[in-house]
């Protein structure tokens, strides 16, 4: 087989990518290790900025995003028993779209099957070739054959775990790496949400964030040991525990219910440099992880593909490599900020079991500071809602 772009992953990124780059009509293959349902049953994320949104819009993806998605504009702050609304809308003039990542991946791929776009799913020992020449390819196995893909360039969008960045670590890669002492235990459930909008809680049993899928769904996260086993977590304990966290009037007003889903997911800060190696370029979590508090995840992994597609499409229109070359430095310099973001968010919100009682009163100065300075919210909800492509 021979494409233009093979594209390895069929995430988020992969797949945004692949249908900007196919609406440009730049011929393009997908390659997954596991299958559609696999992917469809992982639940991530829920906040897309507007620049995520722009994309999928773009993409020619995004009509029941606009049509079910909730428009948010502003958030809350929960601490010492007070509530503080960070207002986005007033205090930067843009909103958040509240969409959860699992639809908005059913909506790519569903557009990519009705124009024809081809995905292999259940590829196998996918393994990146010759990406420092100018001929690279990418084999895999499927049914116990090996195939072949000849291609002009590799899109590594195959997450944190993926082939893609393993098949360079002795090509000069660098990597930053942060190991949280904590993981985030979250829970689906098919009830209202107990706030219009999401609610961010420091407490002193730990961090918990009440988000939502629509008017009748809702996404609960508290923060929990590294050591906890979600087994030994029965629903009823979740809410008990999510209550005790939350204002009193929030704790009162909760509707709960059997959970759909319940999983653990530990906190990372991670980035990969350089994000291109030849005519392989790492693109979403393949490159970088943020810890989950600051949304920033799926929005980052759409940032870099606007980057690459961007280049992508200039060289094939002009022969011009600028934005090729250009990519890494531009996706990292806006990967850095929102690392930051997410680690600083991280640190003012969680229970850090080293800190003592000195983290806390930091955190709690902090919190009280914000409550105070419309320059401190504007500068929380400027990054909350997604720094200029
Ligand atoms: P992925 O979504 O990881 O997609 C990579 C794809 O590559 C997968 O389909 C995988 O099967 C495929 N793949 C992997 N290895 C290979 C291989 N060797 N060969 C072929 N295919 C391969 N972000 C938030 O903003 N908020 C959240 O609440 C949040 N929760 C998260 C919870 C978890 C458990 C995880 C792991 C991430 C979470 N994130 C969250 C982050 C967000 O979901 C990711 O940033 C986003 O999925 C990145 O998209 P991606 O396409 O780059 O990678
Ligand atoms: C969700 C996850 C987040 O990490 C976040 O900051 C906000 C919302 C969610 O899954 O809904």
């Amino acid at each position: 087989m021979r494409t233009q772009v093979v594209i390895v992953g069929s995430g988020p990124s992969g797949l945004l990518l692949g249908q900007l780059l196919a609406n440009a009509g730049i011929d393009n293959i997908i390659l997954d290790r596991v299958d559609r349902d696999y992917i469809l049953g992982r639940i991530r994320a829920g906040v897309l900025e507007v620049g995520a949104v722009d994309l999928l819009d773009r993409a020619g993806c995004g009509e029941r995003m606009h049509e079910e998605g909730l428009v948010h504009d502003g958030f809350e702050l929960s601490f010492l028993g007070r509530r503080q609304r960070i207002d986005l809308k007033g205090l930067t003039g843009t909103s958040v779209m509240v969409y959860g990542q699992t639809e908005l991946t059913r909506d790519l791929m569903d557009h990519r099957a009705a124009t024809g776009g081809r995905t292999i799913y259940n590829a196998a020992n996918v393994t990146p070739h010759d990406f420092d020449g100018a001929s690279p390819h990418v084999t895999y196995e499927q049914d116990g054959d090996t195939h072949r893909i000849d291609c002009d360039y590799i899109a590594g969008c195959d997450g944190f775990h993926g082939v893609c960045r393993a098949s360079v670590e002795d090509k000069g890669l660098r990597t930053y790496e942060k190991v949280y002492p904590f993981g985030w235990l979250g829970l689906l459930a098919d009830v209202p949400p107990v706030h219009h909008e999401l609610v961010y809680a420091n407490h002193a049993r730990g961090f918990a964030l009440c988000s939502q899928r629509s008017h009748t769904r809702s996404r609960y996260y508290v923060q929990v040991p590294l050591t906890d086993k979600v087994e030994a977590w029965s629903d009823d304990a979740f809410w008990d525990e999510i209550r005790r966290r939350l204002p009193q009037d929030l704790a009162e007003a909760m509707v709960t219910g059997p959970s759909i889903e319940k999983s653990i997911a530990p906190l990372r800060s991670f980035v990969a440099e350089p994000l291109r190696f030849g005519r392989l370029f790492l693109v979403g979590d393949a490159g970088h992880i943020v810890p989950p508090t600051g949304a920033k995840g799926l929005n980052l992994a759409a940032s870099d593909v606007h980057y690459l597609f961007e280049g992508l499409r200039e060289y094939y229109a002009d022969r011009k490599a600028a934005g090729l070359d250009a990519y890494s430095a531009r996706a990292l310099s806006r990967i850095w900020k929102a690392e930051r973001f997410s680690w600083s968010m991280t640190m003012l919100l969680h229970r850090f079991p080293d800190d003592g009682d000195f983290g806390s009163r930091v955190q709690e100065a902090e919190l009280d500071y914000l409550s105070s300075s419309r320059a401190a919210q504007t500068a929380m909800a400027e990054n909350y809602v997604g720094l200029p492509y």
